[in-house]
Parts: structure tokens; C-alpha cells; sequence
């Protein structure tokens, strides 16, 4: 309904919705939960579809434009975008000090005023404002000529369509990096992978890919971040007379500046924010690629002027690069606890993220494909912060004529079974199970812990001990030992060893559900295991069950049941399962719920939001008690979604599939009428 108040309240949406952008985006501080922007947001789009006319293009509604471009136009930089000098020691970075002295006259000791802040490692681009106005985005180019990509840098949230506050000059030119921080970098490669689509070697190709798109709506959808470092043109209007404060009053103005910009005095400040910065490198979530250090004093940096096409006043001083390239001289497999089978690349030595590596992850066969990688391939190899190296990209160009396919192994390199791969899986895996040998120690030591058989006294190093000296190649041997073998052990005393031995024979009386986990089948944990158990209420029924009947037992959904119905097929693990309980592994019956008392089997709810009066936990138990499943996402298989308060994408995707939604009070009688 639009009357004579709406303009007033579609004013006030707006600058809502803008403050909550302003904390999230900018500060990193949000103001509500990501429900409440929503509803507002969905308020406002409501209000201006009713009332077209009052449509603004700096309304939070209008992002994302709707054509995609033709192509991308050009855009003249007055003011030209330029480089930075590289320190890459120690050395470098105090000869600049220095020369800074030097030309501006100052004696040695008296120390200047740097700001520091990090070299965001993505796409330098120019934001245009007029008025307070956004009204052109650009990028670097060659620094005098970069292409036009307004559309796109609107649909950045931390990117404000028009300025806020005040004082700010009538045409200011913002200058910053946008980039891809790690998580949303991961995220879009995990959908990449998963749509069988091209993976991006890292977040700068990432950002880069993002903002070429002719079609906006796609650059809307990746997690792009925008941080400004510096201004271009101004005109009609005066900025600050140093750095930092410029920085903090663009802050104020509603853009994001980077939250480890600092003011230090003196280059040994400048050599130990390097040092601190650099141990944090791989915790900050995005990629640097080394410190910029300005001189703060504006008037010091105009009598410094430049020189070719960097500025005299800054200097990037570099980390060690992330990314190198070298040559694949092998591949090896290496079997995990859980069967999985790497493929391990073997590399000539290279020094790359401050470490030499020698060795990179492959991941699996599916990454070799994608990669298209040959024994030969001059590789990059890509080690950031402390994650495991890995090969990111084939240098096709280099590729030798002697190159060698890597050929995928049929057998367990350590136990000779046949490997496989489940449908859908990328994994490679050894079917030895309990038989194999790297698989042995790990699954013994779940086996024993205290959550599962619990057997006390059975360290990792006993177990490393026994397997090594082949007196326990799978778990049903433990119970094969005797008081020689384990006296026989480095550091076991008589005493320890009977101890153990009777720890052992106490295990034997357990529970099903400590039973089934302490198998370690992948993705079996206690809950699902206790499950499973009150469920089929003997391992007879567990094991003989098929993906179907498995999928009806709460929690358990495609791929755990996928799991649980594979292990029990394997031959290797039904003899030990056998073994185990002809040496005396016994738990009590369990008494099954009659199925009768169970009115709401073969049904998935899932519930969402706040429930007033009931605890999620008992609501979620007492509907398993009635024999549904309750799921934690709403699918075209979700039979009711029960949702309170603050209930948000679940809600919509549940409308949108026309899944009947129900409010706590509805549960209540639900849950009335069967208990
Ligand atoms: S200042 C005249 N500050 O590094 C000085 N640049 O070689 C202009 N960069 O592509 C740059 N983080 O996009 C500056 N905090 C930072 C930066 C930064 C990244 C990029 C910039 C440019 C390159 C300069």
C-alpha cells in the first residue's frame, strides 16, 4: 500500500539498510543478524515495486543491473595509476630511508612518519565520485588507460553507491584493491568443483575473473572485497595533510580501509610491523604479498615527487613469493587411515613461501585431470602460509616431448587390495579396510579409545609397537595377546602388562553403539552409531541393511548410508567383525520402540529459527522419538519445516519448494496428539 508517507519510509529503509552495510562491510562490525537486513531489504524492494517512480539508482535495491554489457569501454585516468618500488631485504628497505633523508634534507636521525599497510594481492581500481556520488568504477590498466567496469564494482556491498556524511570534495577519486578473501575463494572453487567447472589457480586470477564478467550479475555473486589505500583526483574540496587521517576520513565517509593500517615512527618501526605482519601472513584470511610503506606527510611526498612511474615517498617491501614454478619429476600414492589413496607429487626442490619444497599435494585423480598434469610438466607450485604446498597449474607451453602420463594404481600400494571409488566420490580407495596396513594402526587406535571399546592403558605408541613387530595387524588380534608379547615391549613392565591385559578383557563387554564406532566406519561417529543401534537394535540388522532402510534412521542421509551399507559388503571387514565377536565381544540386547509408536517414520522435518517454549534439542528428539528425521536443510524431500522467529533461508527455500511450514505452537499439537 503506498500512501503520502511512503517516500519518507523508503528514506529511512535505505539509510538503514546503508548503516547495516556500512558496519558489516566496512567496519567488519555488524549491527543485526543477517535475518533483520533481509527483511528490511525485502521491505524496501517491496515498496519500490509498488511505487516504481520512486526508484533512485543509489537505492541498496539497484546493484545489480539486469543486461549484461556488449564490452567494456575505456577510461582515460587523469591522474595516471602508478607502480611501486619493490624492497625484497632488509638493506633495500633502509637504502629508501635514506634517500628519503636525503632529498629532503633531514638530518639521519630524525625519524620519519611511515603509514603501513599491507599489499592486498588483487586488481587496482579506481572509484570516480561526484557529489557523493559513485559514478564510474575503473581498473588500472596500463595506468593511463583502464577499461570501464562500473556495472560491476557496483554489486560490491563494500562499495557505497553514494557517500555518506559529509564534508567530502565534489569529485574524489578513491583508489584501492579489490581482492577475494580465502574463505570466499574457497567456497567458489568448491562450487567449481562440484558443477565440474573450471577451478581458479588462486584468489588474485580469482578477483580478476570476477570483474572482467560483461554480466554483472555474476560479479554480484562472487564474494569480492573492495579496500582503498589512496585518492586520485580532488577537486572542490580539501583532504586531510596526512595519509593516515585521509584513510580514516574515507573510512568516515563509508568506505573500507585495511584494519592493519598502522602509523609507525621511523624505518626500524617500519622493519618491525614487517616482521610482525609477516608471521601473521597466513592468518590475516587474505593474500599480501609483502608491506607498502608511505610517508605520512603529504607535503614531504609532493617534494618528493617520482620518478619514472613510482612514487619516491612509498616502496613495497616484498614477502617470498607463494607461487613458483619447477619441474614434476614423480608421483607417488600414499594410502591415508581411512583407505584414501594421494597421489603425492614428487618435485625437484624449490624454494617457495619462505620453505623449500620438495613434496605437493595432488589431491586426487580428478585434480590430475583437471590439471592435466604430466610426469615432465614444469608445474606451479603454490604454498601459502602453512597449508600444504600444492600444484595449481600446468605450464603447458613447457611441456617436454618425454612427458608421462600418471597412471591411476589398481592396487593399495602397502596392502596390494583393489582400490575403488564410490559414484560420486573423487576419492580413491584401498578395500583392504582392517587388513591394510596403513590403515591398521589408526583404525586400532580408535578402536581402543575411551569413547569407543575403551582400552585403558592401550597408548598410541603400544599400538605403533604391536603393529611394527606384526603382533596386531586388525583390532580382533588385540584379543589374541598374551603376557609375553606385551612384556616383551619397549618400556612395559610386568605390572603394566597385566594391567592391560585385563583392561582388554574388560573391553569385551560393551555397548552396540560403542561397537559400531569404535569399526570406524567414515562418518559413523557416536551419535550416528547410537542411532543406527536403537534403529535396527542388533548388528545383525545394521549389517544386513540396504541404503534404503538405512537412510530412514535419524541424521543418516545418502552418503553416510552409502558408507555404512559398503563396509558391511566388505569381505576383509566382515571376518573381523566375525574374529571380535568369537573372542567374546558381547553387549546387551536392545529393545526396539515399536514401530507402531512410531507415527511420523519415513518423514524429514527440519526446524528452523527460535522456538520459544521448547529447547531445538528436545523438539529435534522428540520428533525422532515419533520416528521422523529431522534434517538440517530443507530439500524437495523435507516433509514439514517447523520455524520460529528470525527463520531465513531455510523459510524461503521451504516456500519456494511449497513445503508446508509450521510455527512452534503447530509442533506443540503435533507433538500432543502422538506422545
Ligand atoms: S599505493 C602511488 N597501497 O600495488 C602508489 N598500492 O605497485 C600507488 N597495492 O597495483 C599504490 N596494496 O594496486 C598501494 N596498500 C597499498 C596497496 C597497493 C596493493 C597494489 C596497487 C598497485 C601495486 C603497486
Amino acid at each position: 500500500m503506498s500512501d503520502v508517507n511512503t517516500p519518507a519510509e523508503i528514506d529511512v529503509l535505505r539509510d538503514t539498510l546503508r548503516r547495516y552495510n556500512y558496519h558489516y562491510y566496512v567496519l567488519d562490525e555488524p549491527l543485526v543478524p543477517d535475518a533483520e537486513y533481509d527483511r528490511c531489504y525485502r521491505e524496501l524492494e517491496r515498496l519500490e515495486q509498488q511505487n516504481p517512480g520512486l526508484i533512485s539508482p543509489d537505492s541498496p535495491t539497484q546493484r545489480v543491473g539486469d543486461k549484461p554489457l556488449e564490452k567494456f569501454s575505456q577510461v582515460e585516468h587523469e591522474v595516471p595509476m602508478l607502480s611501486l618500488g619493490n624492497a625484497f631485504d632488509d638493506d633495500d628497505l633502509l637504502s629508501f630511508d635514506r634517500r628519503c633523508h636525503e632529498r629532503l634534507e633531514l638530518p639521519s636521525d630524525e625519524p620519519l612518519s611511515y603509514a603501513c599497510e599491507p599489499k592486498l594481492d588483487g586488481i587496482a581500481v579506481s572509484l570516480l565520485y561526484r557529489a557523493g556520488v559513485l559514478v564510474r568504477g575503473a581498473t588500472r590498466g596500463d595506468g593511463n588507460t583502464g577499461e570501464d567496469i562500473t556495472v560491476n564494482v557496483r554489486t560490491l556491498p563494500s562499495i557505497p553507491l553514494s557517500l555518506q556524511g559529509a564534508g567530502f570534495p565534489e569529485i574524489l577519486e578513491v583508489r584501492g584493491e579489490i581482492y577475494l578473501p580465502q574463505d570466499g575463494f574457497d567456497r567458489m572453487n568448491d562450487e567449481a568443483r562440484i558443477q565440474d567447472k573450471k577451478v581458479f589457480v588462486n584468489p588474485r586470477n580469482a578477483a580478476a575473473g570476477s570483474l572482467r564478467q560483461l554480466d554483472p550479475r555474476i560479479t554480484a555473486s562472487r564474494p569480492l572485497v573492495f579496500c582503498c589505500y589512496s585518492v586520485g583526483l580532488v577537486e572542490g574540496g580539501e583532504l586531510p595533510q596526512n595519509h593516515s587521517e585521509i584513510l580514516q576520513r574515507l573510512q568516515s565517509w563509508g568506505l573500507r580501509i585495511n584494519a592493519e593500517s598502522v602509523c609507525v615512527e621511523g624505518i626500524e618501526g617500519c622493519l618491525a610491523y614487517y616482521r610482525k605482519l609477516a608471521e601473521r601472513r597466513s592468518m590475516l584470511g587474505y593474500d599480501i604479498d609483502g608491506i607498502v610503506f608511505k610517508i605520512d606527510d603529504i607535503s614531504k611526498q609532493k617534494k618528493l615527487g617520482f620518478v619514472s612511474r613510482a612514487p619516491r615517498w612509498a616502496i613495497a617491501y616484498k614477502f617470498p613469493a607463494q607461487e613458483e614454478v619447477t619441474i614434476l619429476e614423480g608421483v607417488e600414492f600414499q594410502v591415508g587411515r581411512t583407505g584414501a589413496v594421494t597421489p603425492v607429487a614428487r618435485l625437484k626442490p624449490v624454494f617457495v613461501g619462505g620453505v623449500t619444497v620438495s613434496n605437493a599435494t595432488l589431491h586426487n585423480f580428478d585434480e590430475i585431470g583437471r590439471l592435466d598434469v604430466r610426469v615432465g610438466d614444469s608445474v606451479v607450485v603454490r604454498r601459502a602460509g602453512d597449508v600444504i604446498p600444492k600444484i595449481v597449474q600446468v605450464v603447458i607451453e613447457r611441456r617436454p616431448d618425454n612427458s608421462s602420463a600418471i597412471c591411476v594404481p589398481e592396487h593399495c600400494p602397502v596392502c596390494e587390495s583393489a582400490l575403488e571409488r564410490i559414484d560420486g566420490e573423487a576419492v580413491l580407495r584401498c578395500t583392504g579396510g582392517l587388513f591394510c596396513g596403513a590403515q591398521q594402526s589408526e583404525a586400532i587406535k580408535h578402536f581402543s579409545s575411551r569413547r569407543a571399546m575403551d582400552i585403558d592403558g592401550l597408548g598410541d605408541k603400544i599400538v605403533q609397537q604391536l603393529v611394527d613387530a606384526g603382533q596386531v595387524r586388525h583390532v580382533a588380534d588385540l584379543y589374541k595377546l598374551n603376557r609375553d608379547q606385551l612384556i616383551a615391549l619397549e618400556r612395559m613392565g610386568e605390572k603394566s602388562a597385566d594391567n592391560l591385559l585385563a583392561a582388554i578383557e574388560a573391553s569385551k563387554r560393551t555397548t552396540l553403539p560403542r561397537f559400531l564406532f569404535s569399526l570406524g566406519i567414515r562418518e559413523v561417529g557416536e551419535a550416528t552409531a547410537r542411532n543406527l543401534s536403537s534403529f535396527f537394535g542388533d548388528l545383525n540388522a545394521v549389517m544386513a541393511a540396504e541404503k534404503d532402510s538405512l537412510e530412514q534412521v535419524p541424521d543418516v542421509g545418502p552418503i553416510v548410508a552409502a558408507y555404512v551399507e559398503h563396509f558391511f559388503r566388505a569381505e576383509h571387514n566382515l571376518e573381523v567383525i566375525q574374529a571380535l565377536c568369537d573372542s567374546g565381544v558381547v553387549w546387551p540386547v536392545i529393545v526396539t520402540p515399536d514401530r507402531s509408536s512410531q507415527p511420523l517414520l519415513g518423514q524429514t522435518w527440519v526446524v528452523t529459527g527460535t522456538l520459544e517454549t521448547l529447547a531445538r534439542s528436545d523438539a529435534k528428539q522428540r520428533l525422532q522419538d515419533l520416528g521422523a528425521k529431522v534434517a538440517g536443510t530443507v530439500s524437495a524431500k523435507t516433509t514439514k519445516v517447523v520455524a520460529g522467529p528470525g527463520a531465513g533461508s531455510k523459510l524461503t527455500k521451504a516456500e519456494a519448494l511449497g513445503i508446508p511450514v509450521i510455527d512452534e505452537r503447530a509442533l506443540l499439537v503435533v507433538l500432543a496428539e502422538y506422545e
